[in-house]
């Protein structure tokens, strides 16, 4: 059942522009007048700023910088039968907490946010900096009927999308470098980790974990960042809505996974990673095992593996790796 601040947001957003009446409200909740306004108080210590006339009601001033669970349920349209959200003020990892979610038997799918992540992780076991609330921590969990062979263009799939969503939202031109990095002006915004438990040959469930700058200021880096990392606004200019690119993503991604399984990615996959791929046709040089390879990367295969041309024209396969651009020779 929603609760009472569900329903009395969902009030003043039906008709953003007029007043709602304490009155209305009350009655709607079937509590007093009191009861309304204490519950007012408590959107207003999750961020919102109200306009308040003693004959008209309310109406919303300011919505909330930071993530807010009732406003993003309200504002997603995408949601899947049996779909929950999780919204967290601070926990290690969203991933490791749709694990433990799973472990217990969460119905899926499922998504976890948090405003913080104490434990956030990337790729290579490195550690992904999640201190600050203006940004995006998100882990969502499926039970794929895939085999596990597939979880590679899984997350090539969920890039595009991610980056045809944030398109779409900002109007910018995100790029896409394989296999799990979102890049703006050649810097990266975003990082995808996606983990699976399997079964035999099957996988049991698996989590997808999304980190995205935002609203993070510029400077709001670590050193060792500075010079790579940056958020949306810095690229925009402005903050953006925060709850409703969370209420975007989390519709994006769930029609993605239910389109993956499916099988029906492949039909637009191609067009999608050709428009947002940063990395075809240039040079790069790729670490794998502890072996750097380079050359001239061709495109991918139809299983997500990269094809590198090297100085001697053969073209070499690659599951996995970490790629680095190479300069372009001036
Ligand atoms: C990478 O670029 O190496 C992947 C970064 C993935 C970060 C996200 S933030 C939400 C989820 N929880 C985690 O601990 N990691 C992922």
């Amino acid at each position: 059942m929603p609760s009472a601040e569900h329903t009395i947001l969902r009030e003043l957003l039906a008709h953003p522009e007029k007043w709602v009446s304490g009155t209305a409200l009350a009655a709607k909740l079937g509590v007093s007048r009191v009861a309304v306004w204490q519950h007012m108080e408590k959107l207003r210590a999750a961020g919102f700023t109200f306009e308040a006339q003693r004959s008209h009601g309310y109406r919303i001033a300011a919505r909330p910088a930071t993530l807010f669970g009732p406003l993003i349920e309200l504002e997603q349209r995408v949601r899947p039968r049996g779909f929950s959200l999780i919204v967290l003020e601070s926990v290690d990892s969203t991933n490791d907490e749709a694990a433990r979610q799973l472990a217990a038997g969460r119905a899926t799918p499922f998504a976890v946010l948090a405003r913080r992540q104490t434990k956030g992780r990337g790729r290579f076991g490195r550690t992904w900096h999640s201190d600050s609330p203006a940004n995006l921590y998100a882990s969502f969990a499926f039970h794929p009927r895939v085999e596990p062979e597939r979880m590679q263009t899984f997350t090539l799939w969920m890039g595009v999308n991610v980056c045809a969503l944030l398109e779409k939202f900002t109007g910018l031109a995100p790029g896409i470098k394989w296999p799990n990095d979102i890049l703006f002006d050649g810097r990266k915004a975003g990082g995808m980790l996606t983990e699976a438990r399997i079964d035999a040959d099957r996988i049991r469930d698996l989590v997808f974990g999304l980190g995205l700058n935002v609203n993070s200021p510029a400077g709001g880096w670590p050193a060792d960042l500075a010079k790579r990392a940056v958020s949306l606004a810095e690229i925009t200019g402005a903050p953006l809505d925060l709850n409703r690119l969370a209420a975007a993503l989390v519709g994006r991604v769930l029609l993605a996974f239910q389109t993956f399984a499916d099988g029906e990615h492949l039909k637009t996959f191609a067009d999608l990673w050709h428009r947002h791929d940063v990395l075809r046709g240039k040079t790069i040089s790729l670490l794998e095992g502890g072996r750097r390879h380079a050359g001239t990367v061709q495109g991918l295969d139809d299983e997500g593996a990269l094809l590198l041309r090297d100085s001697h024209g053969k073209v070499h396969r690659f599951r996995a790796g970490e790629v680095t651009l190479e300069k372009a020779a001036s």
